[in-house]
């Protein structure tokens, strides 16, 4: 009975927008950036063509298929590795400024390590996929790391939980920077860390399924791991590896080329479940746990206060000279707003086990696996986001919804009101509260490989028909979506 209450609470809180919206193209400046994000492994598909190397993904499926609900995987994807040509026509036709899309750092260097050789097939396929964006007028975002990493740097030393990877990634990005860098003005370093760090090291569902304290309702065996500690080390590592490419850019590339630099987070609002002092602190400590996490590294050069406290000597400390580095390491925070949860106080049961969950001493009441279209929250968020970190320039990298069926007529409104929704709040934000947002990607271009669920979530503007050589078909929204960017009424 409670948790219908929870849901109840949830749907009656969460459809509050009406669906005639108050935004027009105009309501933002002119270089204001409209674009679409893709990326490597959820397009690409060809993960054992012109000597790819496997990623943790590529490795974490391949172990465990039954993980992913439809069981399919990602050697086809969209085909986008072969078909960007055609890809790069869709997103002309909606008239968008820009592509954000990641760079696979397998394809490039296949076990990794430049020691590995690098891999000219791989470098010459992005320079074609720039190439292409730019003819037609399409400004490239590039992601150097959207999930991704070698399987060979883990199984070398651990990936992502080992101070080494840094060094790698530093090469790596070198790479891309020396090959791409006269063409391409817009990096971000990582995707979603906190995915990362939680995935696969403290729930296990992700790679490289380590966990030590299962939980219940994703239920997958944990295969080894330190709930407790590995999501803190990974994040670490992470973000040093992140800021030491930064430094790296504006040190050897910046005077040259004159790009920005930036890193794209998770974005959830949390808002009070109630009005008591117990959840408006959980809802904080949530946000200090996700969003704060990396923002208050980045901004002041240590993690957050409640964190330190609560997590002890089970997270990592920045040395003087790290400190150093992190503070004010991006140019612009990339921000994925998709919706919001409710924080609730729930106190952690006397000797239940250390997982990073219960330093939250919070609960969420809703998940990510079905979006709640909550506009409002994104606006809460920028604001917050203002407040708490000194005002940072923004890009919405990634929002957008998913249909689990789409009849024929390929009619998706829901998709419509929801960029609406969320351009307005978008709009409220810079108006009001003076928040600098300087651009909005929807996710995403076509329906793709979604982690976990693989092809059961449609979260594209263009409907991919997999029965039939996965033909691209545009839904409503991609079609009303030119006109919307060519209306400056
Ligand atoms: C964020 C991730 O960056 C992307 O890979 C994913 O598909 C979307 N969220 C939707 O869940």
């Amino acid at each position: 009975v409670f948790t219908t209450l929870v849901i109840l609470c949830v749907i009656a809180s969460f459809s509050a927008d009406s669906s005639t919206v108050d935004v027009t193209r105009s309501d933002f400046p002119a270089d204001f950036v409209f674009g679409v994000t893709t990326d490597a492994p959820q397009y690409e598909g060809a993960t054992d063509v012109a000597r790819k190397g496997p990623s943790v993904w590529d490795n974490y499926i391949e172990k465990f298929p039954e993980r992913i609900q439809d069981h399919s995987n990602l050697s086809i994807a969209t085909d986008s590795y072969r078909r960007y040509k055609e890809d790069v026509v869709a997103m002309k036709k909606l008239g968008v400024d820009a592509n954000r899309f990641s760079i696979a750092w397998t394809r490039i260097l296949p076990n990794g390590s430049l020691n590995g050789g690098i891999n000219q097939e791989g470098l010459d396929h992005y320079n074609n996929v720039i190439d292409e964006l730019l003819k037609n007028g399409i400004q490239p975002f590039v992601t150097l790391l959207h999930f991704d990493p070698p399987q060979a740097l883990t199984d070398k030393y651990g990936g992502v939980l080992s101070r080494s990877f840094v060094a790698d990634f530093k090469d790596y990005c070198e790479l891309c920077f020396k090959t791409y860098g006269d063409r391409v003005k817009n990096w971000i370093t990582i995707n979603e860390p906190l995915i990362m760090a939680k995935l696969g090291y403290d729930f296990g569902v992700g790679p490289p399924a380590r966990c030590s304290v299962p939980v219940k309702e994703h239920a997958p065996p944990c295969t080894g791991g330190n709930s407790g500690t590995e999501p803190y080390t990974v994040s670490h590592n992470l973000l040093l590896a992140h800021a030491t490419v930064v430094n790296l850019y504006r040190d050897k590339f910046l005077g040259d080329q004159g790009g920005q630099i930036g890193i794209s987070l998770v974005g959830q609002y949390v808002e009070p479940f109630s009005n008591s002092i117990e959840d408006k602190a959980a809802a904080k400590r949530l946000m200090d746990f996700e969003i704060g996490w990396y923002m208050e590294p980045l901004v002041y050069g240590a993690y957050p206060k409640i964190m330190r406290l609560l997590a002890k000597q089970r997270i990592p400390t920045f040395t003087v000279e790290e400190k150093k580095l992190m503070k004010g390491s991006f140019d612009f925070i990339g921000v994925n707003y998709y919706t919001s949860r409710f924080g609730r106080y729930l106190p952690r049961k006397p000797g239940a086990p250390i997982a990073y969950r219960s330093d939250t001493f919070a609960r969420a009441a809703q998940g990510i696996d079905f979006i709640y279209s909550y506009p409002q929250g994104l606006q809460k968020l920028l604001e917050f986001m203002n407040q708490n970190y000194q005002s940072p320039t923004v890009y919405i990298t990634e929002n957008g919804i998913t249909e689990a069926k789409l009849d024929k007529s390929l009619k998706d409104p829901h998709r419509i009101q929801y960029i609406l929704q969320h351009l307005y709040r978008i709009k409220m934000a810079m108006k009001y509260n003076g928040v600098n947002v300087k651009g909005y990607f929807h996710w995403s271009l076509l329906d793709n490989f979604e982690f976990r669920q693989g092809f059961v979530p449609k979260f594209g503007l263009y409907y991919v028909d997999r029965n039939n050589n996965l033909t691209r078909i545009p839904k409503e929204s991609a079609k009303w979506l030119p006109k919307f960017l060519n209306d400056n009424a």
